[in-house]
């Protein structure tokens, strides 16, 4: 039988800088929800790549003294650099000059025009440079733009539109009878309140003031405008409407895309009303995260408050650095990052509560038994009955929640079956055991603190691959089957336990003072 497939997308980046933490975030959580997926057994395919045509590139590009292309080119090795350092498990990365996006959306275009569905007008607006969108005046806020709050200028221009009041009704009743289709449901509402039910705009499509673009097909003065050549990479990328559309039929529809809040109405409107247009299945879900902020507001390279990943990655480790992420961007929230916070994180969630554990229970095993535990596991207690009683219990709640794509709900909840397992330790006394030759049930013990680790290291999988097998490793369970989350559900009886004799430990502490200085300074690099 085939496996059920999941298909997860990212949004294609600008290439139009350095990539920061919020970048990295995206395609952080992108990557764990895969693995996460391909670990109950999907069969998972991730997308990530660049948006690079437009005229902000353009600029850009120019100012570096560099063509467009050239620029891209460089920029989109930076980002493959990028995401290999941070061993994100890709299966591809579409830039938006590739030869194959390009030729799809020419095809994408020429159906519109066949289906009536694009037509020839004069736009005039207040444009956002940056941001490559026109607002009408009652958008601007105190006379700049909405989304970035720069100037704007007042622009007319003859363009192509889109005419997306034809599929007005057909998205209303999408959005009714889909309600989780944008998530979380706060921005659903922001998105159905102020944009659809009001009614919609037509949108429009081509610009001639640069020339940076796809050319549309019917009238090559015409350069497609951003929206239709990006969003429309989510199928491009698996080859809809060229020879070999295999991935297409297998993936499409996407099951989770996930973008940034400021991109959510582009993709909660626009996205779906081509989809109807090209009579395609439209996505499961598409969720909206918030954005990583700072102490004195958004990053930005002005305001010299800027993280780049390479940086954490490099000094603290990437699993560290997914951690910190992860945990602390919760459910379409807006979250600060603090050096304090991080470095905090890192000590406390990591050295302490993780590190420890594992380093008191290889220490353990070896002092009372020589690094070997087989434990006769009918003595065992309402003790351990009651920590059993209680993994299961947050198993079943992480579980959900990572189905929910919850992952920063999920992440405390693991951490919960650390202090447990640590309470256990203090609960059953191992060196009072020791002392009172009370072996038999001491290795009972033993075998529990293993079993608990063992299940720690499953649930962290997804996002601390290279921790979860160390803690395997030193815990010598060595068979990779024990590496699934179906061993979470089995209750899977370890056979033999012969631990290292002695680990490294897994996160060595930081000194806070230092650290935290060590990351402000790099933030006003
Ligand atoms: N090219 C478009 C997306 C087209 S998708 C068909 C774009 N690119 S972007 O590079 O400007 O932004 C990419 C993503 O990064 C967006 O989802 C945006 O929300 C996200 N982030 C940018 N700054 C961020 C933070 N400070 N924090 C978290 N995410 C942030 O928009």
């Amino acid at each position: 039988m085939d496996k059920k497939t999941f298909y997860i997308t990212t949004p294609i980046y600008y290439p139009s800088g350095k990539f920061h933490i919020g970048t990295a975030y995206t395609t952080v959580l992108a990557d764990t929800i895969k693995r996460y997926k391909q670990m109950k057994g999907y069969d998972s395919y991730m997308l990530t790549g660049l948006d690079e045509h437009g005229q902000k590139i353009q600029e850009v590009a120019k100012k570096m003294g560099r063509t467009p292309k050239e620029h891209v080119d460089i920029m989109a090795n930076e980002a493959k650099k990028l995401w290999e350092l941070m061993e994100i498990e890709y299966d591809d990365f579409i830039r938006t000059t590739d030869e194959r996006h390009e030729k799809a959306v020419q095809k994408i275009v020429n159906k519109f025009l066949e289906n009536g569905d694009i037509y020839k007008g004069n736009y005039e607006g207040w444009y956002c440079m940056p941001c490559e969108t026109y607002f009408t005046e009652t958008q601007l806020v105190d006379g700049k733009c909405p989304d970035c709050g720069r100037e704007v200028k007042k622009m007319q221009e003859e363009s192509y539109f889109f005419n997306m009041k034809k599929y007005e009704d057909r998205l209303l009743k999408f959005y009714e009878e889909n309600p989780d289709f944008i998530l979380p449901e706060f921005r659903k509402n922001e998105i159905f309140g102020n944009f659809i039910k009001p009614g919609l705009e037509d949108l429009c499509i081509s610009r001639t003031t640069f020339d940076w673009g796809i050319k549309m097909p019917n009238d090559p003065k015409h350069v497609l405008y951003v929206w239709v050549d990006a969003l429309t990479n989510y199928i491009t990328a698996l080859g809809y409407m060229s020879d070999d559309d295999s991935l297409f039929k297998k993936y499409w529809p996407a099951d989770f895309q996930i973008v940034g809040k400021d991109i959510i109405r582009f993709h909660g409107i626009y996205w779906p009303i081509f989809l109807m247009a090209l009579g395609l299945e439209l996505p499961k879900h598409i969720y909206a995260h918030g954005y990583i902020v700072m102490k004195d507001g958004k990053m930005s390279k002005s305001k010299g408050n800027v993280v780049y990943p390479e940086v954490l990655v490099n000094r603290y480790g990437l699993d560290a650095t997914k951690y910190y992420l992860l945990k602390t961007l919760s459910f379409g929230q807006d979250s600060m990052f603090t050096p304090e916070d991080f470095v905090e994180k890192f000590n406390y969630d990591l050295c302490n509560d993780l590190g420890n554990l594992l380093n008191r229970t290889i220490g353990m095993i070896n002092k009372y038994f020589n690094g070997v535990v087989n434990a006769d596991l009918s003595l065992e207690t309402e003790l351990e009955k009651n920590l059993h009683d209680y993994i299961n219990e947050k198993i079943d709640l992480i579980e959900k929640y990572m189905d929910d794509y919850k992952i920063s709900d999920a992440i405390p909840e693991i951490w919960n079956i650390i202090s447990r397992t640590n309470k256990y330790i203090d609960e059953t006394a191992p060196w009072t055991l020791a002392k009172n030759d009370e072996k038999e049930y001491l290795s009972v013990v033993m075998y529990n603190l293993v079993d608990s680790l063992m299940k720690i290291a499953i649930l962290i999988r997804p996002f601390m691959k290279n921790t979860s097998n160390k803690i395997f490793d030193q815990l010598g369970l060595r068979n990779d089957n024990l590496k699934s989350w179906n061993c979470l559900k089995e209750n899977h009886k370890i056979n033999e336990i012969k631990v290292i004799e002695k680990g490294d430990p897994l996160f060595l502490r930081l000194d806070l003072e230092e650290e935290i200085k060590y990351i402000q300074d790099i933030m006003h690099k």
